[in-house]
C-alpha cells in the first residue's frame, strides 16, 4: 500500500491522478490528518501495511514563512520528523519533497547545483525545509529526498497560472529577469516519483528533479505568452508588453536564490529517469489547458 500525504496540494493532485491511472493501491490524506500530530498519524496508519509513503504536504508560502516562522518549522521540520518516524516503524520507503531554496543561489558562474553542494538557505522557508531534510536523515534510512523548483501544474496557484491571469487583465507586466532556475511540470515530477516506486528502487538518498534547461522568470513569462497565444488560451489580438526588471525593483519579504539551477545528472544516472526540457513540458501543460477550455 502507498500512502500519499498532501493529496490536495498542487503536486499531490498530480501524483494522485497518476496513482489512479496506474491502478496502484493507495490511501491519501491532507490537512485532515495533520502531520504535526504524531498520535493522529499512528492512528491513521494503524493496521495498515505500508510499502511506500509519498510526502507532498508542506508549508509552502515562501513570503509568509518570514513571519510565520513557528508554523513553517512545525510543518516542514516537526511534521516531517513524524512522517519519517512512521516510515521507520512501518518499514516503509519514504519519498519526500524538498526545494532549491536550501541553496543560497550565489553561484556566480551559474553552474548547476549538485546534491553534494553546500546548503545555505537565505530565507526561512528554505531553513525550515532543510531542517526537514535533516530530520529525515536522522530518523529514516529508506528515504528519497527529491529537491525540486519552480513547480507549476493543475490545481494550484503558480507562476504559469498567475501569468495567464495577468495577460488577460493587463497591457504591461514586469517580470524579474535576474533570477535563474528551471521550471518543473507537476505531471513530469509525479511520473518520476511513480517510476521510483514501480522500480522498487533502493538507491536511497538526495536527488534533484526539475525539467531540463535553465531560464529566468522573464524568459519563462515570454514563453508562456508566446505559447498560450499560439494555442488560443489568450486573445491573439491583444498585445501585452512584458518588461524585464531586476530583483531590487520588486522587493519581497523573503529573499530568493539568484541562481538555483539544479543538476539532474544523479537522478538520471542512478534512477534511470528521462527528463524532458522545460519548453516541451510547458507546451504539454498549455495544450492540456487549451483542450479543457474547448
Ligand atoms: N510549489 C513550488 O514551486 C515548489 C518548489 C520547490 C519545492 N516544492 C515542494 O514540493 C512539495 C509540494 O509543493 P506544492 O506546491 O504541491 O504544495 P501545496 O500546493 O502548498 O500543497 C501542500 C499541501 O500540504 C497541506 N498541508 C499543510 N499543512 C499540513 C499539515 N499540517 N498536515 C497535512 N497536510 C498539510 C496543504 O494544505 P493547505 O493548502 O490547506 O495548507 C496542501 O494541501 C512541498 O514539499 C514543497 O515544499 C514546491
Amino acid at each position: 500500500m502507498i500512502w500519499l500525504i498532501g493529496n490536495k496540494g498542487m503536486l499531490g493532485q498530480g501524483v494522485e491522478k497518476l496513482l489512479i491511472r496506474k491502478r496502484l493501491s493507495y490511501l491519501a490524506s491532507d490537512k485532515e490528518v495533520d502531520i504535526t500530530n504524531y498520535p493522529i498519524l499512528q492512528e491513521f496508519t494503524k493496521n495498515i501495511e505500508l510499502a511506500w509513503i509519498i510526502n507532498c504536504a508542506g508549508y509552502t508560502d515562501v513570503d509568509k514563512a518570514e513571519k510565520e516562522i513557528e508554523k513553517a518549522f512545525l510543518i516542514n521540520r516537526d511534521g516531517v520528523r513524524n512522517i519519517s518516524k512512521i516510515a521507520t516503524e512501518k518499514q516503509a520507503k519514504l519519498i519526500h519533497l524538498s526545494t532549491d531554496h536550501v541553496f543560497n543561489g550565489e553561484n556566480n558562474t551559474c553552474l548547476s547545483y549538485t546534491e553534494d553542494d553546500k546548503t545555505e538557505p537565505i530565507n526561512l522557508y528554505g531553513e525550515s525545509k532543510l531542517a526537514g531534510e535533516r530530520e529525515i536523515k536522522e530518523n529514516s534510512k529508506k528515504c528519497f529526498i527529491i529537491r525540486t523548483a519552480w513547480l507549476y501544474g493543475m490545481g494550484g496557484k503558480n507562476f504559469v497560472s498567475t501569468m495567464l491571469k495577468l495577460f488577460k487583465e493587463k497591457e504591461e507586466i514586469k517580470v524579474i529577469s535576474d533570477q535563474w532556475g528551471s521550471p518543473t511540470y507537476t505531471v513530469d515530477l509525479a511520473e518520476g516519483i511513480i517510476e521510483i516506486i514501480n522500480n522498487d528502487s533502493i538507491k536511497f538518498g538526495i536527488y534533484h528533479f526539475t525539467n531540463e534547461g535553465v531560464t529566468n522568470w522573464y524568459e519563462f513569462a515570454r514563453e508562456i505568452y508566446r505559447k498560450s497565444k499560439k494555442l488560443g488560451i489568450i486573445d491573439s489580438q491583444k498585445e501585452v508588453e512584458i518588461r524585464g526588471i531586476e530583483t531590487k525593483e520588486y522587493p519581497t519579504p523573503a529573499q530568493r536564490p539568484k541562481c538555483s539551477w539544479l543538476s539532474k545528472e544523479k537522478i538520471k544516472r542512478e534512477l534511470n529517469l528521462d527528463i524532458r526540457n522545460w519548453q516541451d513540458a510547458l507546451t504539454d501543460f498549455l495544450s492540456f489547458l487549451s483542450l479543457q477550455r474547448k
